[in-house]
């Protein structure tokens, strides 16, 4: 038992119920509530299903808390009845959320905090300009808005605002803007195959492809997405035909397909781009997911910081369902699909896969452990395959094209195009749409037309993606094997660049400190290794301190092996990116060994 408790780290939770329970504690009593605690939220993931996607706990929290920016404890005890949920479960997914917990309370605006908009210097005005027309209570933070192309990013009812809107805040007060176009404009290109970036054709024009599509077997359609070689485009790169079978094979009453719409990589704005100007791909993409796996039903969570995503998105749907692509028996073909939209409500680890089916059910969104995998146990304990936006948008162009013209295009094992999304310091920032393979200079060179003033650097894929110097961007291509191979990632293959005076100290303590707010705390490497690398980072800025360069490698390593999933493991890559290419300007922080 004592070597069962140290090798799943229960040691500190054993003396912890030991210490509670006095005299009644044993050891069999302490493993009958550590089974319990453990076999809980499948329990809870139950009774959330029980009311389906229609009446949903996750949306109705939403909902409580649209007047005041949070929940009060009578609607909390309400909701804990009607799903029969505890009411500390409530409110532990209550407390969770940035825009849900108490301290959000009475927020009308919110400035954005992400990495491009820290890096370029722009968000101390937009706050300054903020707090003359708001109380200092009123204003808040969003992390991040996805205005990365022009910065000055802040939300206001209900809508985004970027670039020079900040000067037109006193028009915004007195005329509310209504209408739910995406309001702001970027470069969109593409080198190579426009499959993502060609023009959306009419919500009709997919009648007669569905009819063609939907009367081939499931088995025929995994066949090319097979052949097509696509593979996640979320961060992990994973084959999307297996996790298709998986589902496939699984036995379920129900299953889902899942699209992951939580796009909280500050930097990154591709998946905001489909679902603003080319919603029909990703959702025709859903539905053709939904006939491989044996599903019925897609949820797109969206993030919250994109509130125009989720307006058009939803426009989008109620267009494709009257044409007769969605619904029951779509155009007489024997295939139902109906869909649901999400709209989540701040909290970036919801990104994580199995974070974001705790979150739709209502629960705390803390990683679960796998197995089982969503596949075979996923939303509401059933079948579910969750896939980012960029990938389930690539399945028309596969079956429309065939799967092996779609391997035919990238290189190696990366087949298609990827989406890069380049911040407000390119000479043109915007989305591009490149072949994989695509050497990084031509990006930054030919698409993103350099740089309007001296960078340093390049933080490419997320907050856990790599720290790159300029120098390095002649070696790398924008495939999966090219930045694995350099020591790098390529996520979601969104580009932040670091300005030549921005300390990369400070750049540090910006990771540690978000990935200090966004852990989801359900392991120590995480939870509290986060927040001692932001403190030791602070202390060496401010005082006579120097971190002790070994037990900061300590911190990495244990934080990078001990973790439950990527966030916690992942955010060690850019700062030892960062130890190893600015060495001479980080220095001065560290010991000598
Ligand atoms: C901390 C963290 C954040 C993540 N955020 C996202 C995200 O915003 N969008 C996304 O698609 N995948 C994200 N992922 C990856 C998902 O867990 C998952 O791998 C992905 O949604 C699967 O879809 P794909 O196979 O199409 O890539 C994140 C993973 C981690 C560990
Ligand atoms: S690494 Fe962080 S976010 Fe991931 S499970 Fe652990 S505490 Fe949660």
């Amino acid at each position: 038992m004592s070597l069962f408790l140290k090798i799943f780290n229960l040691v500190e939770f054993k003396n912890f119920c030991a210490k509670i329970w006095k005299s009644s504690y044993s050891e069999t009593n302490f493993l009958s509530v550590l089974l319990l605690t453990l076999h809980m939220p499948k329990n809870l993931s139950e009774l959330s299903g029980r009311k389906g996607t229609e009446r949903n706990l996750f949306e109705a929290l939403g909902k409580a808390a649209e007047n005041s920016g949070t929940l009060s404890k009578e609607q909390m005890k309400e909701l804990s009845e009607e799903f029969l949920f505890g009411k500390g479960n409530i409110y532990g997914a209550t407390s969770f959320y940035d825009f849900l917990r108490e301290e959000n309370k009475g927020k009308k605006v919110y400035v954005c905090n992400g990495s491009a908009c820290l890096v370029a210097g722009t968000q101390d005005t937009v706050k300054k300009k903020l707090n003359s027309h708001f109380e200092e209570s009123e204003v808040g933070e969003m992390c991040c808005l996805g205005r990365c192309h022009e910065n000055k990013a802040f939300w206001y009812n209900g809508f985004n605002y970027s670039g020079n809107d900040i000067d037109q805040i006193e028009n915004l007060i007195s005329n509310p803007k209504v209408e739910i176009q995406a309001n702001d404009k970027y470069e969109v290109g593409c080198s190579g195959s426009a499959i993502l970036t060609a023009n959306q054709i009419k919500a009709e024009e997919y009648v007669a492809h569905l009819k063609k599509w939907l009367v081939l077997s499931s088995d025929e359609v995994l066949t090319q997405i097979k052949e097509s070689g696509l593979r996640g485009r979320g961060g992990a790169g994973f084959p999307s035909a297996f996790k298709l079978e998986a589902c496939a094979k699984a036995v379920g009453d129900k299953k889902f397909i899942v699209c992951n719409a939580d796009e909280g990589d500050p930097g990154a704005y591709s998946d905001r781009y489909i679902l603003e100007h080319q919603p029909y791909k990703l959702i025709i993409g859903m539905i053709m997911a939904g006939y491989v796996a044996g599903a019925n039903t897609g949820v797109i969570y969206i993030r919250g910081e994109y509130p125009e995503s989720v307006l058009i998105t939803e426009v989008a749907i109620a267009e494709l369902t009257h044409v007769g692509c969605i619904g029951e028996n779509i155009l007489n073909t024997g295939f139902s699909f109906h869909f649901k939209v999400i709209k989540a409500q701040g909290a970036y680890i919801c990104g994580e896969e199995t974070a974001l089916l705790n979150s739709i059910e209502g629960q705390r969104p803390e990683v679960r452990v796998r197995p089982p995998y969503p596949a075979q146990q996923g939303l509401f304990n059933r079948p579910t395959v969750v896939s980012n936006v960029e990938t389930l948008a690539c399945i028309p162009f596969i079956l429309e094209n065939g799967g092996a013209h779609f391997a035919s295009i990238g290189r190696g094992r990366s087949t298609g195009t990827k989406l890069v999304s380049l911040d407000g310091f390119f000479n043109r920032p915007g989305i591009y749409e490149v072949d994989m393979g695509t050497p990084l200079s031509q990006v930054v060179e030919d698409l993103g037309q350099g740089f309007r003033s001296p960078v340093k650097a390049l933080h490419i894929g997320g907050p856990l993606g790599g720290l790159l110097p300029v120098s390095k961007i002649k070696e790398l291509s924008i495939d999966f094997e090219s930045f694995n191979e350099g020591g790098f990632l390529l996520g979601h293959a969104s580009v932040v660049s670091i300005p030549a005076d921005f300390p990369i100290i400070s750049y540090l303590e910006h990771l540690f400190a978000f990935t200090a707010h966004e852990s989801c705390g359900k392991c120590f490497p995480c939870r509290i290794g986060s927040t001692r690398g932001k403190e030791m980072i602070q202390k060496a800025q401010k005082d006579e301190y120097v971190i002790d360069r070994k037990l900061f490698n300590d911190l990495l390593e244990t934080m990078e092996i001990g973790s439950l999933c990527a966030l916690g493991g992942g955010v060690p890559l850019p700062i030892k990116n960062a130890l190893r290419y600015f060495d001479e300007e980080l220095k001065q922080y560290f010991s000598a060994n």
